[in-house]
């Protein structure tokens, strides 16, 4: 009872709320026009990404990956369209040929685009295409593979990271690792952390980074040798820089990378650094006074300035990051809006150098903001959905990459004269897909979670609904744990995927999530059983109790990494739950302190398991330590890969269920890490859970045949 109070108070802030539980009839089509979302369209729709806005800002360019199950085949291409004339002008700038994966498309001018592409060469290499012929070039052929390119008209070279050993050219590291791998042992000798990092072992070689001149007269082509930019750095040799770029005037490289060394597993610590764009000099770095990560550094377009994001925490890697503005004349640091309490992901400077533009997490959405540096007022452009890039065409006007849980990564045009700004549709590419789809739109409403702050839910409806039924529900837990769902399009997460399959979708985004303030991702600190339980548990309570349509015995829940560990707390602490799916979750989290690679987000969550104080956290908050208690039939889902979570956490959750004899199932990928990425073993995976779930609500969902 008092949880419905809560919920009628809150309604009468907001009015649309209401709508969640008794949803007007109006948001439902005539379900006869329309098919069922199924795994099988899901993976096989168009992925757009790498948007590169032209220098005279008329054109876009992309790429676009798809997989096709019955040829089981991928292909990606580069696609081109002219804003001011719209979709009607998009082309295949480059052939959409099977297995061929051209991407990462950079503008050289107004009639060239850089692009990375295998075609015949050893590895990724440098290609170049003429927006007015459609000729392609090779620029380079190594045999040691290239990513991440960008190019400085004024320094007229490309940068690009590649993968070399200490003192080595990147063909010389090429023979390099030939000849290691003919070595007659394979041993290999770790005198300090990371030993496994993300997906793989960490062996000799870095990501460094190289610039390349290129002459950009006639035909582009190489003119000189790429040159390490950090060979002369002063500190522990193999910086990876993770995003850079040229000063306007071309003579500098600006990039931020994880300051290696002996602490490297268990400190955040990232320099921006600015070295000559020859690497004729170290590179000097411009944040030492940080010991936390920093991320994002850009040039102002008038070259006075520069700015990056900077978390202040050292070892966390979920601190607010901080806008910090760098006069370059003065050397001084200052912090751009200080008051905001979110936490901006991307800055870019406006072309008049007098605005930051940044993407946030802001409640459910991901939002393009502008901040005025000489005031410090914040306005926010977007509301719905989720932002990932943008370019900006002119003072009003800027393209964005913007999805929501009803359409994918979508190119718009976003014109900032009001707040919120106008957005315009630019790309359709999968229109014929999703036309034939009725996607339940996102509600949301808000309750009164742990300590009483507020909490913010989602409900989706499931297919062909009828108030008068009642459905089972899937309860989506995201992972992180200072992360949050977005209203937003993923490649390996469709919430409306599992709508369409018969089941309503409730997503609450707990204690610990990113955009909901500082304060709310930091009360996750030392609680990662506590707040998030409470805020999942009385989140059901409430859909259960208000919600009419939903069969309130028929309630399964599914979460991947933290998300996978509360799966294993939920089996441990309630009975509510008919079925979970755990994919790649935690089961023990001191084990799981000794195992993962990045040692810090326990660190900084639990504190060091030795430690008597932080002992008793990571006991308390130790799923394994109530499997007395689990009694719920679970689908384990890994990849022998993933070094973040390791397999044996699955394997050790499975042992548990099965010692007990209760239903479970573990589902081994051997070529997947954290995530499930080829299509083929996500339509696998997909498979195996709805028929996981099916099964225990009696439902019939699709499988794969
Ligand atoms: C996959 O390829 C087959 C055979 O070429 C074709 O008929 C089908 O339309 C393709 N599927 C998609 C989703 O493009
Ligand atoms: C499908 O493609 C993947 C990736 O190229 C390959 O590993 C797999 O063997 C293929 N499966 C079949 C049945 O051809
Ligand atoms: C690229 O290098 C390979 C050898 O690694 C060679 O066979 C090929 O001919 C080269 N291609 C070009 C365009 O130079
Ligand atoms: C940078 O500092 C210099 C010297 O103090 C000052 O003259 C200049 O106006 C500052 N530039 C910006 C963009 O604030
Ligand atoms: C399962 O669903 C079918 C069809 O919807 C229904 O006839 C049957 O009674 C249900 N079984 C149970 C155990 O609820």
């Amino acid at each position: 009872m008092k949880l419905q109070m809560i919920v009628s108070i809150l309604m009468l802030s907001h009015p649309t709320l209401s709508d969640v539980f008794n949803p007007d009839p109006s948001i439902f089509p005539d379900w006869s026009k329309y098919t069922k979302f199924d795994p099988e369209q899901y993976i096989q729709m168009k992925r757009l990404g790498s948007p590169s806005i032209s220098p005279n800002r008329k054109q876009m360019v992309y790429q676009q990956y798809q997989y096709n199950k019955t040829t089981n085949s991928s292909k990606m291409n580069l696609r081109w369209v002219d804003i001011s004339k719209g979709f009607s002008s998009a082309i295949d700038l480059t052939p959409n040929v099977n297995g061929q994966i051209d991407n990462s498309p950079i503008w050289i001018n107004d009639n060239t685009v850089a692009f990375l592409a295998v075609r015949g060469s050893p590895n990724l290499n440098i290609f170049t295409v003429s927006t007015t012929d459609g000729s392609i070039n090779q620029i380079t052929n190594f045999t040691n593979g290239v990513m991440g390119i960008a190019y400085g008209s004024q320094a007229k070279r490309i940068a690009f990271i590649s993968k070399v050993y200490k003192g080595k050219g990147i063909e010389e590291s090429a023979a390099q690792r030939f000849q290691i791998s003919r070595f007659p042992s394979s041993g290999v000798v770790y005198n300090k952390l990371f030993v496994r990092h993300f997906n793989e072992y960490v062996l000799g070689d870095k990501y460094q980074l190289f610039t390349m001149p290129i002459s950009d007269q006639g035909p582009i082509k190489s003119v000189g040798d790429p040159v390490n930019v950090a060979e002369k750095y002063s500190g522990e040799w193999g910086l990876e820089p993770d995003s850079y770029n040229f000063s306007p005037d071309g003579k500098s490289i600006l990039f931020s990378a994880k300051i290696e060394g002996k602490k490297e597993a268990w400190h955040t610590e990232a320099g921006v650094f600015q070295g000559p764009v020859d690497g004729s000099t170290a590179p000097i770095r411009l944040n030492p006074n940080f010991k936390g990560a920093a991320s994002s550094p850009v040039y102002s377009p008038d070259g006075t300035s520069i700015a990056w994001l900077q978390m202040a925490t050292p070892g966390y890697e979920a601190d607010q990051n901080q806008i910090i503005l760098y006069n370059i004349t003065s050397q001084k640091q200052t912090r751009l809006i200080p008051d905001w309490e979110k936490s901006p992901a991307i800055i870019k400077f406006s072309d008049d150098s007098k605005k930051i533009v940044f993407i946030a997490p802001y409640e459910k959405d991901v939002s393009l903001f502008i901040a005025d540096i000489a005031t410090n007022k914040v306005s926010r452009y977007t509301s719905d959905g989720t932002v990932r890039s943008v370019s900006q065409i002119d003072d009003k006007s800027f393209v964005v990459t913007l999805s929501s849980m009803q359409f994918p990564d979508s190119l718009f045009i976003l014109d900032v004269c009001q707040e919120p700004g106008k957005l315009n549709q630019l790309t359709f590419e999968d229109k014929g897909v999703l036309d034939k789809l009725w996607l339940s739109p996102t509600q949301t409403f808000w309750f009164s979670g742990a300590m009483n702050d507020p909490v913010q839910a989602m409900v989706l409806y499931p297919f062909g609904f009828d108030p008068t039924k009642k459905y089972p529900v899937i309860y989506l837990i995201h992972g992180g744990p200072q992360q949050s769902w977005n209203d937003g399009w993923s490649t390996a997460w469709s919430p409306n995927m599992y709508a369409n399959q018969g089941f309503v979708v409730f997503i609450v985004n707990f204690h610990g999530g990113d955009a909901y303030g500082q304060k709310f991702t930091d009360s996750i600190k030392n609680n990662w059983g506590t707040y998030p339980y409470e805020d999942i548990m009385t989140g059901l309570d409430i859909l259960t109790s208000n919600a009419q349509f939903v069969d309130p015995n028929n309630i399964v829940g599914i979460g991947e990494s933290y998300g996978g560990y509360m799966i294993n707390w939920l089996n441990g602490h309630t009975d509510k739950f008919k079925a979970f799916v755990n994919h790649g979750g935690i089961f023990n989290t001191i084990s799981m302190y000794y195992m993962t690679d990045e040692l810090w987000p326990l660190e900084h969550d639990m504190g060091i398991p030795w430690k008597f104080h932080s002992r008793k956290i990571y006991k308390a908050n130790n799923p394994e330590k109530f499997t007395k208690n689990w009694k719920t039939p679970t689908l384990f889902t890994h990849g022998e890969l993933d070094y973040r979570i390791p397999i044996t956490e699955s394997i050790s959750a499975f042992s548990v269920l099965q010692r007990k004899g209760i239903d479970s199932k573990l589902l081994y990928f051997p070529n997947e890490d954290h995530f499930i990425s080829n299509p083929p073993n996500q339509l696998k995976w997909l498979s195996e859970i709805l028929g996981f779930f099916g099964s225990y609500t009696n439902t019939t969902v699709w499988q794969l045949n």
